[in-house]
């Protein structure tokens, strides 16, 4: 079993309002699908949550993108491809039929908790430590 945080961390704000609320909430709601498959519990509104995760991580991922655009930044590209990697895995959730693959769906839920975690505190502050040191004094 992959262990993954339990609870989130204040290490991972970034110091951008917006970005860290959406960090946040998205890593609220992985830990609720979490906690809800650990249960045993695979119906349809897990499904349509996981539905509502996938959705919300491809809005702020987007919004990021666009930032980076905007700011100049120079990883931009290798940034998105991370992005992807994250969607892509978030579709191979499939609740049963998950069960006979390699994956079990808490694996894969913790793989992505895991992921967000370690992509806020690298990736994501490598961009906001750029932009602040690059912020042009008033
Ligand atoms: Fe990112
Ligand atoms: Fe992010």
């Amino acid at each position: 079993m992959i262990n993954a945080p339990a609870e989130w961390d204040p290490s991972l704000n970034l110091g951008h309002d917006l970005t860290d609320k959406q960090h946040r909430a998205l890593f609220d709601m992985i830990l609720e699908l979490d906690r809800r498959v650990s249960k045993g519990e695979f119906g349809q509104g897990v499904l349509d949550a996981l539905q509502g995760m996938k959705i919300y991580a491809a809005s702020h991922f987007a919004a990021e993108e666009s930032f980076m655009a905007r700011a100049g930044w120079p990883k931009l590209a290798q940034h998105q491809g991370l992005h992807g990697e994250f969607l892509q895995k978030t579709s191979m959730f499939g609740g049963e039929a998950l069960i006979d693959s390699e994956w079990t769906s808490l694996d894969l839920l913790r793989f992505l908790l895991i992921w967000l975690v370690k992509h806020v505190k690298v990736q994501d502050r490598e961009f906001f430590d750029w932009i602040a040191a690059n912020r042009p004094s008033a």
